[in-house]
């Protein structure tokens, strides 16, 4: 599903020794029990990794098949802990009767200035059911830079810890109570750094957030 992210991945923590350092993450996307075993299966040697950190259903696909098959695999050690992803805010119905009724680790959801839409029931839910959640599409797939693009980042963003518009973005997502991480993408080793300073220093509160958003424009 992303390419050659796996082999890359697995190729460049065994070159660096790195592999103690990561928690790593990835999903599986495919219908049936068999299939569901070979896929990842094959994650798992791409990765170079008996055993990972977190296994998430992709889009809830074949979740009643997958969930149980998970369970097998966290009680065998091979993997640490499990999980739902979606993205779609037509989907959250489905994301919430399942957070609701099935024991899961974490929760991967789109959350973000411009995709609010999860903070009115997936989020306190989460929180409520003691689920991590990892955010995705933190930029709106890009979007929000667009929304910016005329505004000057404004002198008081230092002082709530921003360089960037992307550290405002993500800060004011690392501020819901909810969150545990954000997973922005990026092609550029420059975005890259920039995305990871935002998890420097000490977190954002619901005050710094909404002093966030309005810098934003929201
Ligand atoms: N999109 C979905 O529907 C979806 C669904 C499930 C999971 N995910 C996962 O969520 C993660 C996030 O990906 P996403 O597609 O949702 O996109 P995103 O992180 O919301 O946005 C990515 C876009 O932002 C730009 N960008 C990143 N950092 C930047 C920076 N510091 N300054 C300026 N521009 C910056 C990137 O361009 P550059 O490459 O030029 O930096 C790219 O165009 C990925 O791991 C993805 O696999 C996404």
């Amino acid at each position: 599903m992303y390419g050659s992210s796996e082999s890359v991945l697995g190729d460049l923590a065994a070159g660096q020794g790195l592999r103690e350092r990561l928690f790593l993450a990835t999903k599986i996307w495919t219908r049936g029990r068999n299939e569901g075993i070979a896929q990842m299966e094959e994650s798992l040697r791409r990765l170079r990794a008996p055993r990972i950190e977190l296994m998430q259903v992709h889009n809830l696909v074949d979740w009643k098949q997958h969930l149980p098959l998970l369970r097998e695999w966290k009680a065998q050690g091979r993997i640490r802990y499990l999980g739902i992803s979606h993205y779609a805010a037509a989907a959250y119905g489905e994301v919430e009767a399942v957070l609701r009724t099935e024991p899961l680790d974490f929760l991967q959801i789109n959350y973000s200035l411009l995709e609010q839409e999860s903070a009115l029931r997936l989020l306190p839910l989460a929180a409520d059911r003691g689920v991590a959640v990892i955010v995705n599409r933190p930029f709106a797939e890009g979007a929000l830079f667009g929304h910016v693009k005329d505004r000057v980042l404004p002198a008081e963003a230092a002082a709530l810890g921003c360089a960037s518009w992307a550290q405002v973005f993500l800060r004011w997502i690392l501020a819901h109570p909810a969150v545990t991480c954000a997973i922005p993408a990026s092609g550029k080793q420059t975005h890259l750094e920039d995305n990871m300073a935002a998890g420097l220093g000490p977190l954002p509160g619901l005050a710094e957030q909404k002093a966030l958003a309005r810098m934003a424009g929201f």
